[in-house]
């Protein structure tokens, strides 16, 4: 009987084997991708010439290209981001590789991670809302009662990441949104449910001039969750594309106003009550697994709703697959739970 096993034995071990040495082949193809955009810490540390300064100050010598560039935005006031924020970092720099990736965080202090100095493309600002707003059209809202004493963090980045496309163009993304694959060929885009986790203008544009004119004049309600948001985005569409009942088709209502409105899917494949899963072992997700890697651009992890759950690094959940292909410098050193 022993004797008859064996070339099953041989077979199984030299199965086991290659799907070893397959998957380090993967790994290292992997990393050898991100060579050109990630250094060791230390290298980047040590050679590039990097200066956290405001963009316009005359001592800045790395000018940035906005035309393809992808901004994020911190506004919780920690000096660093969260593992998965990270991981949202890299992977646009993964994702648009070549290109310019801006991190604008209220908090930073200049001590943020090594790693995150490791990439020539990557930009960490310090993100001043004094100067910001301050002498613009949006001066009144950031003046408002209730805002400059205890706006809540959703208003502060709402308000943010239009003021900064105006100013600037270029591609906002929620930083709960881990790229798959380049979003840049979409052109000037917003998602057909007009919320504002996604936005890419230039910064001429007319549709991000009403947006960013709406919003200078709204009155604030410190109460009214998506009154920088969805509500001012949605108030533009309808007066600026003509977005009515005779003008039923948001394609159209795109075409009036020089912008794409992609499928929502694209950036969130997940829907929202199943966030939760994401981070969970043993359900099924296949559904999800063909929509995210056939179509989707980006993977929408809902930082706000999930932040407190636990991620078991190794458990064989979707955000653990997702993360360990679109970050795996940073994956490697997540700690266990995370
Ligand atoms: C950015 O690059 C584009 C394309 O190369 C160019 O047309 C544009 O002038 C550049 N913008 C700046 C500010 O250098
Ligand atoms: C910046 O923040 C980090 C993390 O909280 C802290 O360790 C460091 O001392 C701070 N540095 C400065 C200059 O405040
Ligand atoms: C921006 O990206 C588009 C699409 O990938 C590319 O065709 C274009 O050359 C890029 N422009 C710059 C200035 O990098
Ligand atoms: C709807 O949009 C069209 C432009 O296509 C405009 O002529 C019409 O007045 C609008 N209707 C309303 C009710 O706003
Ligand atoms: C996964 O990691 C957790 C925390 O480190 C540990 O408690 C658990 O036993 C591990 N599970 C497996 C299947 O290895």
């Amino acid at each position: 009987m022993l004797i008859k096993r064996q070339p099953i034995l041989t077979v199984i071990l030299s199965l086991l084997l290659f799907s070893c040495v397959y998957y380090n082949q993967f790994q290292e193809q992997y990393s050898a991708d991100l060579k050109n955009i990630l250094y060791s810490a230390e290298a980047a540390a040590a050679s590039l010439p990097i200066k956290f300064q405001n963009e316009d100050s005359p001592g800045n010598t790395r000018v940035i290209n906005y035309t393809n560039a992808t901004f994020f935005i911190e506004v919780s006031g920690r000096p660093d981001l969260s593992f998965r924020q990270i991981c949202a970092v890299e992977a646009a720099l993964s994702a648009h590789s070549g290109n310019p990736v801006i991190v604008y965080m209220t908090g930073y202090n200049g001590t943020s991670s090594h790693w995150m100095k490791a990439s020539e493309n990557l930009y960490i600002k310090k993100l001043n809302l004094d100067e910001l707003f301050l002498n613009t059209h949006l001066e009144k809202v950031y003046r408002a009662k209730n805002f400059r004493t205890k706006p809540p963090v959703e208003h502060i980045a709402d308000l943010s990441r239009i003021a900064l496309l105006k100013k600037h163009g270029g591609l906002y993304l929620d930083i709960d949104m881990i790229l798959m694959k380049s979003a840049l060929d979409l052109g000037s885009f917003m998602l057909k449910n007009q919320g504002n986790g996604v936005l890419r203008f230039d910064k001429n544009s007319p549709l991000l001039a009403k947006i960013y004119q709406l919003l200078g004049n709204v009155k604030y309600n410190r109460g009214d969750y998506t009154l920088l948001g969805a509500k001012i985005i949605k108030k533009a569409v309808k007066e600026l594309c003509y977005f009515n009942d005779s003008v039923s088709s948001i394609k159209k209502a795109g075409e009036i106003c020089g912008i794409n409105f992609v499928d929502n899917d694209l950036f969130s494949p997940v829907p929202w009550f199943e966030f939760k899963k994401l981070f969970t072992k043993n359900i099924d997700l296949n559904k999800f697994r063909t929509k995210i890697t056939k179509k989707a651009v980006a993977f929408h992890f809902a930082g706000h709703m999930t932040k407190n759950i636990p991620v078991f690094k190794n458990a064989s959940s979707l955000f653990n697959t997702v993360a360990r292909k679109y970050c795996p410098v940073i994956y490697q050193s997540f700690p266990d739970v995370y």
